[in-house]
């Protein structure tokens, strides 16, 4: 079975720069292969890991509904087709989008064929990474549903720790089955304040650990290179490294 870890948080916190430098962290330990499962309908996880993709788990659901399946194939054995097609092969990791979700309250046929698949593809892997959509309200419970380890990922801000607060009180609430959640504070350049380490304290949700601001993140970002690719000595990877090897070992 598969040890699953999701990424969650609010916006612009560096949940994609964490799940990229974590499957960076797992490869380079030797856990190949590992699954990248990008569950943002905005989709840049393949940016952060340098891949390109053409199709998302989503896209190959909506062909089927339109039902354009080729004369002597059945349904099922041409989603099945079409969704393995969606999966993007890298050195020591697979990369696959989720796209589009389905609208509410529907339960297809394709959305079943689709649920199933990706729960017989997370199967053949030892490790799975999610990187998830910004906020509480599109953890999409196909995708966060039964995780190992949710990694809550924060600025220094109150409000930013509030609002990380409150996704982990969510995700207990709505039951999805979350093994261990911890807090990531992020993008660091000074040491907390009291009042945010009494605050996460309180909270009862475990502080991993935090990422220092790192220039090289930043820039690595904006000459389009990807993330995984950056020096193994510089700072947030060093950290980031750090706080994988407390989590996951
Ligand atoms: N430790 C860091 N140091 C410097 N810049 C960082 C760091 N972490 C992330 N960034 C930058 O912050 C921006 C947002 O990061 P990222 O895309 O990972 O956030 P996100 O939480 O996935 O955002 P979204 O909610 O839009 O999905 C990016 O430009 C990224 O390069
Ligand atoms: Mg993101």
């Amino acid at each position: 079975m598969a040890f699953s870890i999701a990424l969650s948080g609010k916006g612009g916190t560096g949940k994609t720069t964490t799940a990229g430098l974590l499957i960076k962290y797992l490869t380079a330990t030797g856990r190949s292969p590992v699954l990248a499962v990008d569950a943002d309908c905005n989709a840049n996880l393949n940016e952060v890991l340098g891949l390109s993709f053409s199709d998302t788990l989503g896209g190959s659901r909506e062909e089927m509904k339109k039902g354009d399946v080729p004369s002597g194939m059945t349904k099922d054995v041409f989603m099945e087709m079409k969704l393995e097609q969606a999966i993007v092969e890298a050195d020591g990791f697979d990369l696959v989008v989720m796209g589009q979700p389905e609208g509410p309250g529907c339960y297809c046929a394709a959305n079943t064929l689709l649920t199933s698949f990706l729960e017989r593809l997370t199967g053949n892997y030892p490790y799975v990474v999610i990187d998830n959509e910004a906020g509480m309200e599109h953890i999409s419970r196909l995708t966060t549903k039964d995780v190992d380890v949710m990694l809550i990922v924060s600025d220094t801000s109150r409000r930013g720790i509030q609002a990380a607060l409150r996704i982990n009180e969510l995700a207990r609430e709505l039951n999805i089955g979350v093994g261990k959640s911890y807090l990531i504070i992020n993008q660091v350049k000074e040491a907390l304040s009291e009042a945010v380490l009494n605050m996460i304290a309180a909270s009862g949700l475990e502080l991993a650990g935090t990422i220092p601001e790192d220039e090289t993140v930043y820039e690595f970002d904006l000459n389009g290179r990807p993330t995984i690719e950056m020096p193994p000595d510089s700072p947030a990877v060093v950290q980031a490294y750090r706080i994988f090897e407390k989590i996951i070992g």
